[in-house]
């Protein structure tokens, strides 16, 4: 499988309300840390995360997690 595009070397932290979302798998969204579709030409589909309650979550954002969609300090080794 090819390597994602870093997209940075930390974790979005957000405030998430409860809903569906997908991460992007890729590196390749304008719009992280979720897909907007810019995966069509890659071998990546984003991963679907369904949201119950409302909670801060660290989303991945260096697409190197061995926990993705969230962060698990693999960023760190990325610098
Ligand atoms: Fe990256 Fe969809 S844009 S997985
Ligand atoms: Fe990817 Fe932390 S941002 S592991």
């Amino acid at each position: 499988m090819s390597e994602p595009v870093i997209a940075q070397t930390a974790p979005f932290v957000l405030e998430m309300e409860p809903g569906t979302y997908w991460w992007c798998r890729c590196g390749k969204s304008q719009d992280q840390p979720f897909c907007d579709g810019s995966h069509k030409d890659t071998e990546f589909t984003p991963i679907e995360v369904a949201i119950t309650e409302k909670k801060r979550i660290a989303w991945c954002g260096c697409k190197h997690s061995e926990d993705k969609p969230y962060c698990d300090g693999t960023h760190k080794n990325l610098r």
